[in-house]
Parts: C-alpha cells; structure tokens; sequence
C-alpha cells in the first residue's frame, strides 16, 4: 500500500492507471477509520482498478471548534486497516495541498439543503463539505466517487454541487452500516462510554418504531409520537424530522414513495446523526 501527502506525487501515482486505461475509485474520509468507512473501500476495491482513500479531517466543515479539537485521530491504525485491501492509495495531504493559495472556489447555492435540519443546526457545515470535496475531487479526479447514505443529506449536497458543477465523476451511494445492535457506526462513537451506547440505541429503536407507525399513521402523527418515543431515553434530541428524500421537504399529511426519518441527537457531549427510509 502507499501513501501520498502531495497533490504531485498522488497525480503521477495515478498518471500510471491512467495510463493503462484503468477505473479510479475514491473514498474520502475524516480518519478514525471503521467497518462503515471500509464497506466503502470495499465496495470501491470491488468497482475499481485503483482506489484512493482520503484522511483529511476539514476544518471548514466544523461549526463548532471543540468538535474539531476532540475529532479522534488515529491514522497509525486507519492505515493499518486499509493495508489489509489491495489497489489502495491514501492520500494523507496537509492543509496546504487541499486548500493551496489559489484556490479559485466560489461558494455554491445548496437552497433548501442548507435550510433544514443539518444545514439549519450545522449552519457553514455543508459549504465547508462541498468546499473540500470540490477540492479533494480536483485532485484525484476519480471515474467514481464513494459516499455513505449514513450522511444521507451530505450525499445530496454532493449530488446537487455534481450536478451543478456539470462534474463527470459517478456518485456512488453506499449503505449504512451498524454494529450487531443496531447503533450507526461513526467516529464519533469512540466517544461514547459503553453505557452511552446502550443509550445511544434509542436512535435506532426510534427509527424501527416510524416504520411500524408509518403503516397506520400520517407522517405529522408519526413525527409527534417518535419524539415522544425517542425523549423517554436518554439522549438530548435536536431534531427529529420526516421528510421526501428527493426534495427535502417535510412530510405532513401524505407519505411518499420516498420518505427518510433523519434524526440528530446528543449523547453528553457527543453529536450523533442516523436516518433510515420509512418504506
Ligand atoms: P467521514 O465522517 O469520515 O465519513 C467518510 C464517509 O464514510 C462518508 O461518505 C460517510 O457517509 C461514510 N460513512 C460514515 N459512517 C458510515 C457507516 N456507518 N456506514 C456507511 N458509511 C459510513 O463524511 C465525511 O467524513 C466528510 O464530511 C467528508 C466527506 C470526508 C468531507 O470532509
């Protein structure tokens, strides 16, 4: 496995795929790697002659600085774990090389995706996610491009700058995945204390629960009643929304055919988000 910390040595590790014709497969990541940050890897090593993963935790994503400061970082393991799949190139870049003196980037309207639920609480998050993606894509310059739907509103960002940006690399969706209980692997989860995970599962339960509601109920009632649900545990809830995975707007009276719960809450200190599609 290698790994690269400049744009310059990375390009002309991947000048030779090019070369051969070969797919180029990219996965970026904060770091503080887990099964849900691999099943991506995984998933692109399966998809692709070479794969490249990203750790770069990005500052301009974090609206609040004490999250920043306590993101875990453990890269002598993540590149332990990554050494275990072939094809894999890691791309480990300072903050110079991924924001370089001219960097020509303008901020882009994300219109409603800014407006509700991460975008309304997390206010600059996205322009931050779009701003080193956009960065991090101009670099690798992938065929295709690997997100997790655990960030089920960061993959439409990414969708919406895609599109707007008529960029040429495939968005690829990828499953959440969840440890044996049902708790959203995250980085963040190293946070938690054991019995902080035990509360934690709430969030699942919760989103088990508007499944089963949904079948009875109008998306406004299910909303009501899962807040209710999710506020006899343990966790401090932020938001709780139903909403049309398409247009992100909120549900009321009338389901649709693509209806996501997303949830965002806080275990102590620690933010955690999950959402699940209520079909
Ligand atoms: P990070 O939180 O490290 O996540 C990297 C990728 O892993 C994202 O696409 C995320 O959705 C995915 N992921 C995280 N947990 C997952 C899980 N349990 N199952 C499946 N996929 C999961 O998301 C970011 O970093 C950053 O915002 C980034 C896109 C790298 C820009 O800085």
């Amino acid at each position: 496995m290698f790994t690269y910390s400049t744009r310059v040595s990375l390009e002309s590790a991947l000048q030779e795929v090019r070369n051969q014709n070969g797919t180029i497969g990219f996965v970026p990541t904060m770091g503080a790697l887990h099964e849900g940050h691999l099943s991506l890897v995984q998933k692109a090593s399966n998809e692709c002659d070479a794969v490249v993963v990203s750790i770069y935790v990005n500052p301009t994503q974090f609206n609040n600085q004490e999250d920043f400061l306590k993101y875990p970082n453990t890269l002598e393991k993540d590149l332990e774990l990554l050494s275990e799949f072939p094809k894999i190139k890691v791309f480990v870049p300072s903050s110079d090389e991924v924001y370089p003196k001219d960097d020509s980037y303008e901020p882009i309207d994300l219109g409603q995706l800014d407006l509700i639920l991460e975008g309304k609480y997390r206010p600059g998050h996205f322009q931050g996610v779009v701003h080193v993606v956009r960065n991090l894509l101009q670099i690798v310059n992938p065929h295709l491009a690997y997100f997790g739907l655990k960030d089920f509103q960061q993959l439409a960002v990414i969708r919406k700058f895609s599109i707007l940006n008529g960029d040429e690399t495939q968005i690829i969706p990828c499953e959440t995945l969840r440890d044996s209980s049902g708790l959203a692997l995250s980085s963040r989860n190293l946070r938690l204390s054991e019995k902080e995970k035990v509360d934690s599962l709430i969030i699942y339960q919760t989103l088990l629960k508007i499944k089963e509601w949904r079948l009875l109920h109008s998306p406004e009632e299910v909303k009501q009643m899962a807040i209710d649900f999710f506020n006899d545990g343990a966790l401090k809830l932020e938001y709780l929304e139903i909403i049309d995975g398409t247009h992100f707007v909120t549900l009321k009276d009338q389901w649709t055919t693509n209806g996501v719960c997303c949830i965002a809450a806080y275990c102590g200190e620690v933010r955690l988000i999950d959402n699940m599609y209520c079909e």
